[in-house]
């Protein structure tokens, strides 16, 4: 860690809105499900998600990227906080939907598996979790400093796992995969193709279920 409360938090101080450009695709939702965004950055998945429902919670751990999500319109009423993935502040059975873009990728192991305990906990029964994280095979892994297998910190103190689908689907495992893949495009660098991946998943909570 650096000057700030994390290594997220001085990069967005230093830089802004680390996140532009296309949201992600989302499912439909129903109008009123109750939606939990967690590391929502500077607002770009919520400001979609906020025009599918009008029940849409998010939290970060950068004080300073929720302040840049609290500019979106909408966001006022929802009230995006301050909380770490690891220890989310809402009851069991709270949300229909939660989703984790390219976040858990940014805990070390026993963080992630804690993120993805908290996420089933506040599910209710038949809701889903939406999973976004780098591909072992992102042209990105490898680079920076070894800290875990798989896991890279760079310069910005920032660490990053890249994840292969059966361990993805083995970290949710107290969840039902509905839905796995790699989606893989190509990125141009300097005249040169580099292969870009990400693993897509959905999970979804048993209904009737003791997990
Ligand atoms: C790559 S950004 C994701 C941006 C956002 N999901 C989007 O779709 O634009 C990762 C975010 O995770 C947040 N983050 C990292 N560790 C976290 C934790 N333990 N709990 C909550 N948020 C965390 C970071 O502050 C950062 O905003």
């Amino acid at each position: 860690m650096t000057g700030g409360a994390s290594p997220w938090d001085d990069d967005y101080r230093r830089r802004g809105n680390l996140w532009g450009g296309a949201p992600p695709p989302l499912p439909d939702l129903p109008a009123g499900a109750a939606v939990l965004e967690v590391g929502c950055g500077n607002g770009k998945t919520l400001a979609a998600l906020l025009r599918q429902s009008s029940r849409v919670t998010a939290v970060d751990i950068s004080p300073r990227a929720v302040a840049l999500a609290r500019r979106h319109p909408g966001t006022a009423a929802i009230s995006p906080g301050v909380a770490d993935a690891r220890h989310l502040p809402f009851r069991k059975g709270t949300f229909d939907a939660v989703f984790l873009i390219h976040i858990i990728g940014h805990l070390p192991e026993p963080g992630r598996r804690a993120a993805v305990s908290e996420v089933c906990r506040v599910l209710r029964p038949g809701g889903a979790a939406f999973f976004r994280g780098f591909s072992v095979e992102d042209m990105r892994a490898g680079k920076g400093d070894e800290t875990e297998p798989q896991t890279f910190r760079r310069g910005d103190g920032i660490i990053t796992h890249y994840f292969t689908e059966d361990e993805t689907e083995d970290l949710f495992a107290p969840l039902d995969p509905v839905f796995l893949r790699t989606h893989r495009w190509q990125m141009r660098v300097r005249g040169r193709d580099l292969p870009r991946a990400e693993i897509e998943a959905v999970f979804k909570k048993e209904v009737g279920g003791f997990r």
